[in-house]
């Protein structure tokens, strides 16, 4: 039943992003307005995080993005000058990155079973990968980066954080009973952490010197749904201390996105 359960997360987190490939380009076209909706202004926090790690490589450095999906990442960071290579299982969301990227930039493949030789990339990210896989599946996902990570190299990934302020596992929790009740089919598998499980993860898997981050501290998602121009307003309110609010360790685990920075 576990294998079961196992085997159809892994399925679903890539028909989702096959059905979903073209949403997730237009969101990307967007993102000019980080304030145009809840998605624009969260990848907006995470790029900061992202990119403050990303910009003290080297010219050259060798970059992993595991589930690059439409590549939006990959372009941005070959403009900087890095050595790039995506991972991407759907398909379709393959599609979107190989017609913006360089040829061989972007390989089919899983985080489960990284088709890369050891010690191979100075920096790998996972953005809103993980959260599609099972406990198991994310040690799994983890001790692969692991392996193909240069010693020193940082991994960089975001989860979805149990307690966050949008509510977010009250949502999939009447999913999972529409479901039982109803017998309407979930979508996807969710995978929720707290600061605290996803870095006893993390040392588990073997990374040291783990740094968590909370990013988007309000439920922005739920304004955004009532109204887009509330969502707006509030966002802008929110911005200038949502990086300070969201990362008091206090406040962590409230926030919407949870980012690990580890070392091999
Ligand atoms: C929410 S999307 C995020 C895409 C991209 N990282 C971004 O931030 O725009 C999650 C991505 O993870 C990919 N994915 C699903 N299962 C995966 C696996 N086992 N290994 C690597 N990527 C996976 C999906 O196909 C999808 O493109």
């Amino acid at each position: 039943m576990k294998e079961k359960n196992q085997n159809w997360a892994r399925n679903k987190a890539i028909l989702i992003h096959d059905e979903t490939a073209d949403w997730f380009a237009t969101q990307y076209d967007k993102t000019h307005d980080h304030f145009s909706s809840s998605f624009s202004y969260g990848r907006k926090q995470i790029n900061n995080y992202l990119f403050k790690e990303v910009l003290k490589l080297p010219k050259g450095a060798k970059i992993l993005d595991i589930g690059c999906g439409t590549g939006h990442y990959l372009e941005q960071l070959i403009n900087y000058g890095f050595d790039v290579t995506g991972i991407e299982p759907s398909e379709k969301m393959r599609k979107h990155a190989e017609s913006k990227l360089p040829k061989g930039t972007v390989v089919n493949g899983s985080v489960l079973n990284l088709p890369f030789k050891d010690n191979s990339f100075d920096f790998i990210f996972a953005i809103e990968v993980f959260r599609y896989l099972n406990n198991e599946d994310n040690l799994c996902g983890f001790k692969e980066i692991l392996r193909v990570l240069k010693p020193g190299g940082l991994f960089f990934g975001t989860f979805l954080n149990f307690y966050a302020l949008d509510g977010f596992n009250i949502l999939v929790a009447i999913r999972q009973l529409k479901e039982r009740w109803f017998g309407k089919p979930l979508r996807c598998y969710t995978e929720f952490e707290t600061p605290q499980r996803l870095e006893k993860k993390l040392i588990c898997a073997g990374f040291s010197k783990i740094q968590m981050h909370g990013a988007t501290i309000a439920p922005l998602m739920i304004i955004y749904r009532i109204s887009r121009p509330l969502g707006k307003i509030c966002a802008k309110i929110l911005e200038p201390i949502d990086p300070q609010l969201s990362d008091i360790s206090a406040f962590r685990s409230f926030a919407v996105h949870l980012i690990a920075v580890a070392q091999k």
